[in-house]
């Protein structure tokens, strides 16, 4: 047989086997992304409102939605049709020419962005998450001629390479040289694993306080006290941390650190690439806060999870064409209309629907669900939650120490689709986040119902014991 037939041999005219597929993968696929951190992964053939099917037909109820990328519903029709019918019109235009679809779309964000924060500004499209934080560094840097930023301790804003210098782990560094704009991370109000061993109630903020002292002399390495010019541009915040496993600082949290970072001339980056577009009951996390941030990062949910779109908003000051000129960034796909015109249509359904006391409600009710597994099983350390922005955190019997093993057995049990609760054999999707790897971090759709719900709550409760079991 010769070359050319051998490669022909893999046509896309057939399904494969899982296995056949596997093979493949193993000998074709890079693994560098993440499919592997699981052994023996999952291939999905279908998916529908808050379920992925495999190719036996077994249902998975997902709980992680895309990690939050599709909050409004899998295949969502109406979102869909939006697409379809944009493939029909305008599916591709070189990002250098307008289309309806791109102005819309910015004027809808930021007259959003104006009536909640009482700010005029602008919004400036890219393609991923990752590239929009990179943009938003050019926006930092170039508004304060300065490079070094903040950033939290467990915060995540992506892994390109600019950026995997501003997200926490340093194992997303290791091989990848030296990162000379390396953030300076700064403990989160992580408060149930208080970086500072104090307790909530009598804490008195104690980790602003510390973040403040950092300013006190100029022999603490980040302001110089003669003329109070900080050497750092500005603090990347999670208002929920996502990957660092659904944290919720205390509400007051971040006014306060505005006020310290205001004194400073330091910007206010808002990475609201997971928790915007109502995840947490309000379209962006930070408004819970009560406060306006300089830059606001955002990605994954606006289109639901179809065309990749990213944004960033940002004050006029910041971003208006005198400052920020054109070819400042770009890239080929950015504000692409197969994006554009599906996030406008998320924009429609937002308006014309009550996500703000929808999703309150239904996490209230998805957090006593949670609340009273945590009672029967000393292992819950934690559960915790902000509208459908919900965790849960795995721990030895005293409650406290974290559990890794624990909650990658509840995992691959949930994916092996062999559970049984609702009286069909099903699987559950779940992300495991977390500075210790041992939370869940749960985001449903925001469509999920009541029954769906419980039937989350009980497939964990099977997956949990099972895990219990073998452990
Ligand atoms: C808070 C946050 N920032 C940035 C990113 C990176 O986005 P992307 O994966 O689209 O590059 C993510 C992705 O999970 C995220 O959760």
């Amino acid at each position: 047989m010769s070359q050319k037939q051998k490669v022909d041999t893999i046509k896309n005219d057939k399904p494969r086997a899982k296995d056949d597929l596997l093979a493949l993968e193993a000998k074709y696929c890079s693994w560098g992304d993440t499919v592997h951190y699981v052994n023996n992964p999952n291939i999905f053939k279908r998916c529908e409102g808050s379920y992925l099917y495999d190719d036996e037909g077994v249902e998975f109820l997902d709980l992680q939605m895309l990690y939050s990328a599709c909050n409004f519903g899998y295949a969502n029709p109406r979102l869909n049709n939006a697409l379809k019918k944009q493939i029909d019109t305008l599916p591709q235009l070189a990002c250098q020419y307008l289309h309806e679809e791109k102005v819309l779309l910015a004027s809808r964000l930021a007259q959003r962005a104006e009536r909640t924060f009482e700010e005029k500004g602008r919004v400036h499209f890219n393609v991923g998450g990752s590239t929009a934080v990179e943009d938003s560094l050019k926006l930092v840097r170039n508004h304060t001629g300065r490079n070094l930023v903040f950033a939290f301790m467990g915060g995540y804003h992506g892994r390109t390479i600019a950026v995997s210098a501003i997200t926490s782990s340093f194992r997303y560094r290791q091989h990848f040289g030296h990162f000379g704009d390396r953030a300076m991370f700064i403990p989160y109000p992580y408060c149930f694993r208080c970086p500072y061993g104090k307790k909530k109630d009598s804490c008195g903020m104690y980790c602003l306080k510390q973040f403040e002292k950092l300013f006190e002399t100029e022999y603490y390495g980040v302001v110089n006290k003669k003329d109070n010019v900080c050497e750092f541009a500005a603090f990347y915040i999670e208002s929920i941390q996502g990957t660092g496993g659904y944290v919720i600082p205390p509400r007051e949290y971040f006014a306060g650190l505005k006020e310290i970072l205001d004194r400073y001339n330091i910007l206010m980056v808002d990475d609201e690439i997971q928790m915007g577009f109502f995840r947490t009951g309000k379209f962006w996390a930070i408004e819970h806060f009560g406060v306006t941030p300089d830059i606001i990062v955002f990605g994954k949910a606006m289109t639901n999870g179809l065309n990749p779109l990213s944004a960033i908003w940002a004050k006029e000051a910041l971003i208006s064409p005198k400052v920020f000129p054109p070819g400042s960034t770009h890239s080929t796909f950015s504000s692409n209309p197969l994006g554009t015109a599906t996030a406008l249509e998320v924009m429609d359904l937002i308006d014309e629907s009550d996500f703000a006391s929808e999703v309150s409600k239904k996490g209230r009710y998805f957090i006593t669900r949670l609340k009273a597994l945590q009672k029967k099983y000393p292992q819950i350390g934690d559960v915790d939650g902000l509208g459908l922005a919900l965790r849960i955190e795995l721990c030895q019997k005293d409650g406290y120490t974290p559990n890794k093993e624990l909650t990658d057995a509840i995992e691959q049990i949930g994916l092996s689709g062999r559970l049984s609760a609702g009286g069909k054999r099903r699987g559950l999707v779940l992300d495991v986040g977390g500075y210790y790897k041992n939370a869940f971090t749960l985001a449903p759709s925001l469509y999920i119902t009541e029954k769906e719900i419980d039937l989350g709550v009980d497939l964990f409760e099977e997956a949990f014991l099972k895990a219990l079991k073998g452990s």
